[in-house]
């Protein structure tokens, strides 16, 4: 395994921006995986590990650590009566595994196409969008355990999932590294059309195959600019920079006064902690809170098709990101007193210093002590 030093990572990411790792290590093997936590282990330093870089803002000053990118590729897939199982390697690209599952005939990821990013990120933050997560479609998640330096496999029920949540990115944060995703999948089945806009495309009876659905969510993410199409300012982010807060009925009540209007809102998802509360979108409250698409702050701006992503706008440096995204935070939360979070992983700012709304930012890299 080579170890390259200041490796510019910029062009790692979808955002374009960050300064660069100070060492950089690519794995095409689990083996490869092993070796660079023993690498890091043995020199004290920290560890990142890297997949698609869709869903990630790294600081100016780039990462003082090794940044390992996940570069397993390969699938296969065992046949069973009614469904197929997909053993995908971490480093396979998402959106071309989804296209090979609609070509197979095989539903429950189709409305996931044209996300951005590999496979290997899919159960960190259990992906999803028009009306599917990969939490129901995920039949297992094998991982490299960093304190234990062992291969673990957890079924998808012992993965923690709720929204954009997971084990991996909550209690079990740093702990493992992905290097392969099994789904399970409906051979045959129909398309999941959940959402408003899948179903204004496709009514009830229209007999829409997997492959069209598909490409209908492609569709529809392009016009949204969360598509990656190369020329397109629009798509030089990171997605969603903020989650949508799930409020309780009281809040609700409160957001309208505010606003004087009713805010839309959306099912908060099965687990407990959401009986009785409800999703209310982000981008709604940053609209009413008087930030509009296309609200630019020196080169960084907000999407001029979606008030939800925070964009590049040519040169912009994660300093101006975060400094519109906290603008944003406090503007909302001086409206409607919630605070928001943030979506993307933040990698190389210092605890507590840049985050959105003034929480402390999370450490995103391995957690792996010295023995
Ligand atoms: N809206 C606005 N202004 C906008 C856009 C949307 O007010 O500019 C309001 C509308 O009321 C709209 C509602 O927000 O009905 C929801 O918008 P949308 O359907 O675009 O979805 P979203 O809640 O903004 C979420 C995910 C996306 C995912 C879409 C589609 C999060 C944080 N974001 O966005 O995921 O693609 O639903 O399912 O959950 C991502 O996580 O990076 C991401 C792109």
């Amino acid at each position: 395994m080579l170890v390259e030093e200041n490796k510019p990572l910029a062009p790692f990411t979808t955002f374009g921006i960050g300064g660069p790792a100070r060492w950089f290590a690519q794995a095409t093997s689990e083996d490869d995986v092993a070796e660079a936590v023993a690498w890091a282990r043995g020199r004290s330093v920290p560890l990142f590990v890297l997949g698609g870089g869709s869903n990630l803002l790294i600081a100016d000053a780039g990462f003082a650590g090794l940044v390992l990118h996940i570069a397993l590729r390969g699938i296969s897939v065992a046949q069973q009566p009614d469904a197929a199982i997909y053993s995908v390697a971490a480093g396979e690209n998402w959106d071309s595994f989804v296209q090979r599952t609609v070509d197979d005939n095989c539903a429950g990821v189709e409305c996931l196409a044209g996300i951005p990013g590999t496979v290997g990120g899919t159960p960190v933050q259990n992906v999803g969008a028009y009306g599917q997560e990969v939490a129901s479609a995920i039949h297992c998640v094998r991982a490299f355990d960093t304190v234990t330096e062992r291969f673990v496999e957890f079924a998808a029920a012992d993965c923690g999932f709720d929204y954009r949540r997971s084990r991996f990115n909550t209690t079990d944060r740093g702990l493992y590294i992905v290097t392969r995703v099994d789904y399970r999948l409906t051979l045959g089945g129909a398309p999941t059309l959940r959402y408003v806009d899948l179903q204004r495309a496709f009514p009830a009876d229209s007999g829409a195959t997997l492959a069209e659905v598909a490409e209908a969510v492609r569709r529809i993410r392009q016009t949204k600019g969360m598509l990656l199409v190369e020329g397109d300012a629009d798509c030089h982010s990171a997605g969603s920079f903020f989650k949508n807060p799930v409020v309780t009925e009281e809040q609700v009540k409160h957001i309208a006064l505010a606003a004087a209007k009713e805010p839309p809102r959306f099912p908060a998802g099965s687990g407990p902690a959401n009986a009785g509360r409800v999703k209310v979108p982000a981008a709604w409250l940053i609209d009413q809170a008087g930030f509009a698409k296309g609200f630019t702050n020196g080169r960084a701006g907000i999407s001029t098709r979606h008030t939800l992503a925070l964009t590049n706008r040519g040169e912009a440096t994660a300093a101006e990101v975060l400094a519109l995204a906290n603008d944003i935070a406090n503007a909302v939360e001086a409206r409607f007193g919630l605070c928001l979070e943030h979506e993307p992983v933040l990698l190389g700012f210092k605890s507590g210093s840049v985050s959105p709304g003034g929480r402390a930012v999370a450490e995103d890299e391995q957690k792996i002590a010295p023995r």
